[in-house]
Protein backbone atom coordinates (compact mmCIF):
# COMPACT_ATOMS: atom_id res chain seq x y z
CA UNK A 1 0.00 0.00 0.00
CA UNK A 2 2.71 2.46 1.25
CA UNK A 3 4.68 2.36 -2.89
CA UNK A 4 1.21 2.13 -4.31
CA UNK A 5 0.66 5.69 -2.22
CA UNK A 6 3.84 7.18 -3.51
CA UNK A 7 3.15 6.42 -7.02
CA UNK A 8 -0.19 7.89 -7.17
CA UNK A 9 0.46 10.86 -4.74
CA UNK A 10 3.87 11.78 -7.22
CA UNK A 11 3.15 15.02 -9.72
CA UNK A 12 5.64 17.35 -11.63
CA UNK A 13 6.18 20.53 -9.46
CA UNK A 14 6.56 23.60 -10.96
CA UNK A 15 6.80 25.98 -8.03
CA UNK A 16 9.43 24.99 -5.24
CA UNK A 17 10.07 26.58 -1.46
CA UNK A 18 13.25 28.07 -1.27
CA UNK A 19 13.94 25.31 1.69
CA UNK A 20 16.83 23.02 0.73
CA UNK A 21 16.14 19.68 1.36
CA UNK A 22 18.60 18.05 3.80
CA UNK A 23 21.84 16.65 2.56
CA UNK A 24 21.21 13.13 4.49
CA UNK A 25 17.53 12.95 2.78
CA UNK A 26 19.45 13.69 -0.53
CA UNK A 27 21.99 10.98 0.10
CA UNK A 28 19.49 8.44 0.60
CA UNK A 29 16.88 9.44 -2.24
CA UNK A 30 20.45 8.71 -4.29
CA UNK A 31 21.01 5.23 -2.60
CA UNK A 32 17.68 4.18 -3.31
CA UNK A 33 18.02 5.25 -6.99
CA UNK A 34 20.97 3.35 -7.54
CA UNK A 35 18.85 0.32 -7.22
CA UNK A 36 17.79 1.00 -10.88
CA UNK A 37 18.07 -1.93 -13.29
CA UNK A 38 20.36 -2.11 -16.64
CA UNK A 39 21.19 -3.30 -19.33
CA UNK A 40 24.71 -5.78 -18.54
CA UNK A 41 24.08 -3.67 -14.54
CA UNK A 42 26.35 -0.75 -16.98
CA UNK A 43 24.40 1.59 -14.57
CA UNK A 44 25.60 4.16 -17.23
CA UNK A 45 24.04 7.16 -15.11
CA UNK A 46 25.93 10.13 -13.51
CA UNK A 47 24.25 12.66 -11.88
CA UNK A 48 25.56 16.28 -11.29
CA UNK A 49 23.58 17.36 -8.13
CA UNK A 50 23.78 21.45 -8.52
CA UNK A 51 23.07 23.04 -5.42
CA UNK A 52 23.27 26.03 -3.01
CA UNK A 53 25.50 28.98 -4.90
CA UNK A 54 26.63 26.62 -7.43
CA UNK A 55 22.89 26.39 -8.36
CA UNK A 56 22.38 29.99 -8.23
CA UNK A 57 25.30 31.01 -10.69
CA UNK A 58 24.13 28.30 -12.65
CA UNK A 59 20.15 29.14 -13.22
CA UNK A 60 21.40 32.78 -14.02
CA UNK A 61 24.13 31.49 -16.78
CA UNK A 62 21.40 28.84 -17.94
CA UNK A 63 18.31 31.12 -17.92
CA UNK A 64 20.09 34.03 -19.99
CA UNK A 65 21.64 31.71 -22.48
CA UNK A 66 18.06 29.71 -23.10
CA UNK A 67 16.34 33.12 -22.94
CA UNK A 68 18.21 34.13 -26.09
CA UNK A 69 15.69 31.70 -28.02
CA UNK A 70 18.32 29.75 -30.25
CA UNK A 71 17.22 26.45 -31.39
CA UNK A 72 17.48 23.64 -28.97
CA UNK A 73 20.60 21.04 -30.33
CA UNK A 74 19.83 18.07 -27.65
CA UNK A 75 21.90 14.73 -27.88
CA UNK A 76 18.91 13.11 -28.34
CA UNK A 77 16.68 14.27 -30.84
CA UNK A 78 13.31 15.56 -29.45
CA UNK A 79 10.15 14.13 -30.74
CA UNK A 80 9.97 15.60 -34.81
CA UNK A 81 5.99 15.87 -34.31
CA UNK A 82 3.12 14.62 -32.25
CA UNK A 83 0.02 12.70 -34.08
CA UNK A 84 -3.59 11.97 -33.54
CA UNK A 85 -3.85 10.69 -29.60
CA UNK A 86 -0.41 12.06 -28.82
CA UNK A 87 -0.88 15.31 -30.42
CA UNK A 88 -4.12 15.31 -28.08
CA UNK A 89 -3.01 14.39 -24.89
CA UNK A 90 0.49 17.25 -25.68
CA UNK A 91 -2.42 19.50 -26.23
CA UNK A 92 -3.89 18.73 -22.81
CA UNK A 93 -1.11 18.85 -21.09
CA UNK A 94 -0.48 22.37 -22.24
CA UNK A 95 -3.92 23.16 -21.68
CA UNK A 96 -3.83 22.28 -18.11
CA UNK A 97 -0.89 24.41 -17.05
CA UNK A 98 -1.55 27.39 -18.89
CA UNK A 99 -5.30 27.15 -17.51
CA UNK A 100 -3.70 27.02 -14.30
CA UNK A 101 -1.75 30.01 -14.33
CA UNK A 102 -5.03 32.15 -16.12
CA UNK A 103 -2.98 32.36 -19.43
CA UNK A 104 -5.26 32.96 -22.20
CA UNK A 105 -4.53 30.63 -25.76
CA UNK A 106 -3.13 34.05 -27.54
CA UNK A 107 -1.28 35.40 -25.40
CA UNK A 108 2.18 33.74 -26.94
CA UNK A 109 4.12 35.92 -24.64
CA UNK A 110 3.38 34.55 -21.20
CA UNK A 111 3.45 31.29 -22.43
CA UNK A 112 7.16 31.52 -23.73
CA UNK A 113 7.80 33.50 -20.10
CA UNK A 114 6.12 30.46 -18.48
CA UNK A 115 8.77 27.57 -20.63
CA UNK A 116 11.50 30.18 -19.63
CA UNK A 117 11.18 28.53 -15.51
CA UNK A 118 12.64 25.48 -17.10
CA UNK A 119 15.61 27.07 -16.88
CA UNK A 120 14.97 28.49 -13.35
CA UNK A 121 14.66 25.03 -12.48
CA UNK A 122 10.98 26.15 -11.45
CA UNK A 123 12.67 27.89 -8.44
CA UNK A 124 14.03 24.39 -7.11
CA UNK A 125 16.74 24.80 -4.50
CA UNK A 126 18.82 21.37 -6.28
CA UNK A 127 18.85 20.19 -9.37
CA UNK A 128 20.46 16.76 -10.87
CA UNK A 129 21.62 16.42 -14.61
CA UNK A 130 21.55 13.07 -15.94
CA UNK A 131 24.10 12.08 -18.24
CA UNK A 132 24.51 8.47 -19.81
CA UNK A 133 27.81 7.17 -21.76
CA UNK A 134 27.72 8.37 -25.88
CA UNK A 135 29.00 4.88 -26.80
CA UNK A 136 25.77 2.70 -24.57
CA UNK A 137 23.67 4.79 -27.28
CA UNK A 138 19.94 4.59 -26.62
CA UNK A 139 19.72 2.02 -24.33
CA UNK A 140 21.94 3.43 -22.10
CA UNK A 141 19.61 6.56 -22.08
CA UNK A 142 16.88 4.40 -21.72
CA UNK A 143 18.35 3.19 -18.06
CA UNK A 144 19.02 6.62 -17.59
CA UNK A 145 14.94 7.23 -17.82
CA UNK A 146 14.47 4.53 -15.29
CA UNK A 147 16.71 5.69 -13.28
CA UNK A 148 14.75 9.39 -13.05
CA UNK A 149 11.60 7.53 -12.41
CA UNK A 150 13.44 5.89 -9.17
CA UNK A 151 14.40 8.90 -8.50
CA UNK A 152 11.66 10.66 -8.31
CA UNK A 153 9.60 7.97 -6.38
CA UNK A 154 12.56 8.03 -3.84
CA UNK A 155 12.23 11.70 -3.46
CA UNK A 156 8.40 11.23 -3.03
CA UNK A 157 8.96 8.74 -0.66
CA UNK A 158 10.64 11.33 1.48
CA UNK A 159 8.32 14.16 0.88
CA UNK A 160 10.12 15.86 -1.78
CA UNK A 161 8.60 16.95 -4.81
CA UNK A 162 10.29 16.86 -8.33
CA UNK A 163 10.00 17.36 -11.97
CA UNK A 164 11.77 15.25 -14.29
CA UNK A 165 12.85 18.22 -17.48
CA UNK A 166 13.75 17.59 -20.85
CA UNK A 167 13.97 21.08 -21.53
CA UNK A 168 17.38 20.99 -19.37
CA UNK A 169 18.66 18.81 -22.81
CA UNK A 170 18.31 21.42 -24.77
CA UNK A 171 21.50 23.15 -24.50
CA UNK A 172 23.82 20.44 -23.57
CA UNK A 173 27.05 22.07 -24.99
CA UNK A 174 26.43 25.15 -22.84
CA UNK A 175 26.00 22.64 -19.96
CA UNK A 176 29.18 20.72 -20.59
CA UNK A 177 31.22 23.70 -21.28
CA UNK A 178 29.54 25.25 -17.28
CA UNK A 179 30.81 22.58 -15.71
CA UNK A 180 33.87 20.43 -17.77
CA UNK A 181 32.19 17.55 -18.56
CA UNK A 182 33.58 15.23 -21.39
CA UNK A 183 32.29 15.38 -25.02
CA UNK A 184 31.36 11.74 -24.53
CA UNK A 185 28.77 12.40 -21.55
CA UNK A 186 25.52 12.86 -23.15
CA UNK A 187 22.78 14.35 -21.38
CA UNK A 188 19.11 12.73 -21.02
CA UNK A 189 17.54 15.26 -19.18
CA UNK A 190 17.48 17.11 -15.93
CA UNK A 191 15.08 16.38 -12.38
CA UNK A 192 14.15 19.42 -10.59
CA UNK A 193 13.27 18.80 -7.06
CA UNK A 194 12.88 20.27 -3.30
CA UNK A 195 9.66 21.05 -1.31
CA UNK A 196 6.84 21.95 -2.70
CA UNK A 197 5.03 25.47 -3.06
CA UNK A 198 1.63 23.63 -1.80
CA UNK A 199 -0.26 26.30 -2.92
CA UNK A 200 0.67 27.73 -5.87
CA UNK A 201 -1.63 27.46 -8.81
CA UNK A 202 0.83 25.92 -11.36
CA UNK A 203 1.16 23.10 -8.83
CA UNK A 204 -2.34 22.65 -8.30
CA UNK A 205 -4.18 20.37 -10.95
CA UNK A 206 -3.41 16.41 -11.90
CA UNK A 207 -3.08 15.05 -15.01
CA UNK A 208 -4.88 12.15 -16.28
CA UNK A 209 -3.83 8.81 -18.13
CA UNK A 210 -5.45 6.28 -20.10
CA UNK A 211 -6.76 3.19 -18.66
CA UNK A 212 -4.28 0.24 -18.32
CA UNK A 213 -6.82 -1.62 -21.06
CA UNK A 214 -6.24 1.07 -24.01
CA UNK A 215 -2.93 0.46 -23.05
CA UNK A 216 -2.10 -3.16 -23.20
CA UNK A 217 -2.79 -5.49 -25.87
CA UNK A 218 -3.35 -9.22 -23.96
CA UNK A 219 -1.83 -11.92 -26.00
CA UNK A 220 -3.65 -15.78 -24.73
C1 LIG B 1 11.40 12.52 -19.62
C2 LIG B 1 10.48 13.63 -19.20
C3 LIG B 1 10.74 14.92 -19.59
C4 LIG B 1 9.92 15.97 -19.19
N1 LIG B 1 10.25 17.25 -19.53
C5 LIG B 1 9.54 18.28 -19.03
C6 LIG B 1 9.97 19.62 -19.27
O1 LIG B 1 10.97 19.87 -19.90
N2 LIG B 1 9.22 20.62 -18.71
C7 LIG B 1 8.09 20.37 -17.99
O2 LIG B 1 7.44 21.34 -17.52
N3 LIG B 1 7.66 19.09 -17.75
C8 LIG B 1 8.38 18.06 -18.23
N4 LIG B 1 8.01 16.77 -17.94
C9 LIG B 1 6.86 16.52 -17.09
C10 LIG B 1 5.66 15.97 -17.86
O3 LIG B 1 4.99 17.02 -18.50
C11 LIG B 1 4.74 15.24 -16.87
O4 LIG B 1 5.42 14.13 -16.34
C12 LIG B 1 3.45 14.76 -17.52
O5 LIG B 1 2.68 15.83 -17.97
C13 LIG B 1 2.61 13.92 -16.54
O6 LIG B 1 2.29 14.69 -15.40
P1 LIG B 1 2.75 14.28 -13.93
O7 LIG B 1 4.25 14.11 -13.93
O8 LIG B 1 2.32 15.45 -13.06
O9 LIG B 1 2.08 13.00 -13.56
C14 LIG B 1 8.79 15.70 -18.37
C15 LIG B 1 8.53 14.39 -17.99
C16 LIG B 1 9.35 13.36 -18.38
C17 LIG B 1 9.06 11.96 -17.90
Amino acid sequence: MEFERVVRERYSCRQYQKTPVARESIRRILELAQQTPSWCNCQPWQVLLVTGEALEQFRLALHAHAAQGLPARPDFPFPTRYEGLYRERRKICGVQLYQALGIGREDKSAAAQQSLENFRFFGAPHVALITTEQDLGVYGAVDCGLYVANFMLAAQNFGVASIAQAALASYPDFIRGHFGLPVHRKLVCGISFGYAEPVHPINSYRTARATEQEATIWVD
